[in-house]
């Protein structure tokens, strides 16, 4: 409806039809009501104007099917909108069950982007057509935030958490990427391309260029590297829990409390190891902020979902995470 015209920008994933149906909706209550009550008033004015100076206004009181109908009306009207949109919020907000997962990390200012694989990208994001994809986005430094308007869809990106975004893009091309938080001097050139690629394509681009061991044998070696599997052993021996099979639990605490072990949680427990102790665990683990870089945890926590309970399951990740 509106290609051609640079008031909109290109409707190229799932959800971008049934936000700008919202939208136009609200946009035509708006005209219409504006136009009605405008109108009315220019046409009442002439109407009921003072024919004679000595003419006085009649004071009505009471009016009840007015009072009911000014009433109902924009109840009824609000509901549809209430009803609409949080049926779209939820479809933005929910990713579907099977997504291709890809790691976000914003810094000032650039965008740092990890594919399961292991191959990265700055600025560029490289993803297949058809295909649910999950950014799973966290930052170095201050809020920022991704926004694909080709996508319709936005979201904070924040220091010390993690936040998540999903989309499906129904056509190739080269799409904006912009931060849409301001995070300082070079904010407004903080900004990509998302390139979205034939499933074929897509799948040569990932096998291109140098070979990178996947983003969990990178968290693996990093795992060994900063000593973490002298204490974090498989057979319950060691200082620290077993994090075998980990990923997803719920972890019980001192205390009593309960926790599920998240993305969020594992980054804690690296940075902050004090913050949620294991019951039956001393907290005698180093934090290990500063000696770990955003990209680190996120190896190690892809490191971690590898660890499943079965043996032989620890050994190649699938590039599609169930959740
Ligand atoms: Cu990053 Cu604005």
């Amino acid at each position: 409806m509106w290609s051609g015209t640079p008031l909109f920008p290109e409707q190229a994933s799932t959800i971008a039809g049934r936000v700008d149906a919202l939208y136009f909706f609200l946009i035509a209550i708006t005209v219409f009501f504006s136009v009605l009550i405008a109108g009315l008033i220019v046409y009442y004015a002439v109407r009921y104007r003072r024919r004679s100076p000595e003419s006085v206004g009649e004071s009505v009181h009471g009016a009840m099917a007015l009072e009911i109908t000014w009433t109902v009306i924009p109840f009824v009207i609000v509901m549809v909108v209430f009803v609409w949109s949080a049926s779209v919020y939820f479809a933005i907000a929910r990713p579907p069950n099977e997504t291709l997962n890809i790691y976000v990390v914003g810094k000032q200012w650039m965008w740092k982007f990890q594919h399961l694989d292991g191959k990265r990208e700055i600025n560029e994001l490289h993803v297949p057509v058809g295909r649910a994809v999950k950014l799973i986005m966290t930052s170095e430094d201050v809020i920022h935030d991704v926004y694909i308007p080709a996508f319709r869809i936005k979201q904070d990106v924040l220091p010390g958490r993690y936040t998540t975004e999903w989309f499906q893009a129904t056509k190739p091309g080269r799409y904006h990427l912009f931060c849409a938080e301001y995070c300082g001097t070079r904010h407004s050139g903080m900004t990509g391309e998302v390139i979205v690629m034939e499933p074929a394509e897509y799948q040569n681009w990932l096998s291109g260029g140098a070979p990178e061991g996947s983003l969990a044998d990178a968290g693996q070696k990093l795992f060994t590297d900063l000593s973490c599997n002298t204490c974090h052993r498989p057979d319950a021996q060691g200082r620290g829990p077993v994090l075998t099979g980990l990923f997803g639990k719920t972890v019980q605490l001192q205390g009593g409390q309960t926790v599920v072990a998240d993305e969020a949680y594992i980054r804690e427990s690296v940075v902050n190891p004090a913050a949620k102790v294991v019951d039956g665990y001393q907290p005698i683990m180093p934090t290990f902020q500063g000696l770990v870089s955003e990209e680190g945890l996120l190896q190690l926590i892809e490191y971690l979902k590898t660890l499943k309970a079965q043996p032989e399951a620890a050994s190649a990740p699938a590039p599609t995470e169930k959740k």
